[in-house]
């Protein structure tokens, strides 16, 4: 008996061996494998990938592949070379590896989908006139959630956590304008969903990595369960142009014969897709502001102004409220420095990549591409000077205008910072992000005092295991108090 399993155990050694013993070849990106079997470079990727990858550029330049829990993931980081990758949908493929997510994060499995139909739907309603439309309904949700928050006190000081404060609110508007079909209760419903959305979330880059530990496995399991029954699914409306985004996208999956059980999974792997980041942001944007006077100044200016040309102080015309060049370039340098998104493609096809310097590197059939954008040019010491500073002017012209020209190795670069991903993949719901961001950051510096509890407070560090899951988190919360400003 004995001798059986150490035959079996040597046998699957030896298979082991030959299936990992992948070399270069000679067109290949310079191959690093790590020195643990099979795991490769996955703890190091997995603890703080931004410092992972900057020692792997130091050793290997801007492009080499790296083993990672039995993957070799070729990662990028050429800005110049990006459209390599990114104009090329067909050999580099998104929907892959977002399925393999999707099965690990949300149990949630569409075999026979059609993701063109499904984006479709939400180019659709998240533009034109359907946006101007749920823009106002967001409107509505943020105000009502902050009279509601402010109505038992109004007048003492409140104090939360910055983080909290900002997630809280965003989550539950952005549900509300998305999810919240008439027959729910509001309030009370948003709050749960935002309360255990946030176990889910503190525990998601432990789900894609596959590395929760058996607690946090049923932590997990019944958060989701919890998550799944809070999410109703909206009935659907009674005339096919008049349905939501929500109702047509449940009617598709309707239509593709998919189950209620996995109708509800989707639901909240479309909570997190629209709900994720949009309340991180605002919170590194407002905190920015609270830690930066000057910036903070220029941005109550800019708002000033916008709400003297409007009848009602709170409500500025929404035309004028495009025009808002100074709060374009905050909101454009706070996610320079806290989106931090891998964008990752599955090789389809065994292909030559094409360097903007002109070399070219062979990548194999079924291993992975990986953008790293928050390392170039995000973070890039030649594209933006002193790159880990926050300066709120930095996407603005002396003159007040647009700055749109950053250079690296002497070429002008088209993606200069790029929090929205970019091609045919590029972040469907930006336009609706950033009016929710700039709605509640106008509402919040116009009816509220805010202020830092601790004047000298500095910005929080960042949570080092979120780079590659989009926005980034803090890892220690601002304490704040607000009150009311005046009537509201
Ligand atoms: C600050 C907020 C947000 C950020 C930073 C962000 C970022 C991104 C990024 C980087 C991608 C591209 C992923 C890739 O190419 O691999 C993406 C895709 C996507 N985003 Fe966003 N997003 C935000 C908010 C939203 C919102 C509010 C919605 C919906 C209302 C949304 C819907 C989507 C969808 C559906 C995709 C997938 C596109 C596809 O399948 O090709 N996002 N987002
Ligand atoms: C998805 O639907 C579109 C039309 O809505 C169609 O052109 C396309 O071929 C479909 N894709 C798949 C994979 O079925
Ligand atoms: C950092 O993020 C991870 C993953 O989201 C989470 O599990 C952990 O609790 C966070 N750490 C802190 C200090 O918040
Ligand atoms: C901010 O970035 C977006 C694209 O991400 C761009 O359309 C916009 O013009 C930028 N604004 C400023 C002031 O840089």
């Amino acid at each position: 008996m004995i001798w059986t399993t150490l035959l079996l155990f040597h046998g699957v050694l030896v298979l082991f061996l030959i299936l990992s013993n992948r070399s270069r070849s000679k067109k290949e990106p310079p191959l690093d494998k790590g020195i643990i079997p099979w795991l490769g470079h996955a703890l190091d990727f997995g603890k703080d990938a931004a410092k992972f990858l900057t020692r792997m550029k130091l050793k290997h330049g801007d492009i080499f592949t790296v083993r990672v829990a039995g993957h070799y993931v070729t990662v990028l980081l050429d800005p110049n070379s990006y459209d390599a990758v990114l104009q090329d949908p067909v050999t580099l493929d998104f929907t892959r590896y977002a399925q393999v997510l999707m099965q690990r994060i949300f149990s949630l499995s569409l075999p026979n989908h059609n993701t063109s139909t499904e984006k479709a739907l939400m180019r659709r309603h998240f533009q034109g006139e359907s946006l101007a439309c749920l823009n106002s309904i967001m409107e509505g949700n943020l105000q009502a959630l902050l009279r509601s928050e402010m109505l038992q006190d109004k007048a003492n000081w409140k104090q939360d956590g910055l983080f909290n404060f900002c997630y809280s609110l965003l989550f539950r508007a952005g549900y509300l304008t998305l999810f919240g079909g008439e027959h729910n209760n509001h309030d009370r419903d948003s709050s749960a969903v935002y309360k255990e959305f946030r176990v889910f979330d503190s525990l998601l880059t432990k789900m894609a990595r596959n590395t929760l530990n058996p607690e946090e496995k049923r932590t997990t399991s019944s958060v989701r369960q919890r998550l799944w029954r809070l999410l109703s699914l909206a009935p659907p409306g009674k005339k096919a142009e008049d349905s939501t985004w929500l109702q047509s996208y449940l009617q598709h999956l309707q239509e593709e014969g998919v189950e209620e059980e996995m109708q509800r999974r989707a639901m909240l792997l479309q909570v997190w897709a629209t709900q994720g980041n949009v309340g991180p942001t605002a919170f590194w944007l407002l905190g920015f502001l609270l830690t930066n006077p000057e910036a903070m100044n220029a941005v109550k200016r800019e708002f000033n102004g916008l709400s003297l040309q409007a009848d009602l102080p709170q409500r500025p015309p929404l035309d004028k409220f495009q025009n808002t060049p100074v709060f374009d370039s905050v909101l454009n340098e706070t996610l320079r420095l806290t989106a931090a998104p891998f964008i990752t493609r599955e090789v389809l096809h065994s292909k030559t990549l094409r360097m903007a310097d002109g070399q070219e590197y062979d990548i194999r059939r079924g291993d992975r591409v990986c953008l790293f954008p928050y390392i170039s040019p995000q973070m890039d010491p030649e594209i933006h000077k002193e790159p880990e500073k926050f300066k709120y002017n930095r996407f603005l012209n002396a003159d007040g205008s647009e700055k749109n020209d950053f250079y690296k190795g002497g070429k002008r670069l088209k993606y200069y910072t790029m929090p929205w991903g970019a091609g045919k993949n590029v972040c469907v719901g930006r336009h609706f992000a950033i009016s929710s961001i700039k709605q509640f950051v106008f509402t919040v510096l116009t009816v509220l005092d805010l202020e830092m509890c601790d004047p000298d407070s500095a910005m929080p560090k960042v949570n080092a295991s979120r780079y590659g899951f989009g926005v980034l988190q803090p890892e220690t919360d601002l304490d704040i108090r607000y009150k009311l400003r005046g009537v509201f």
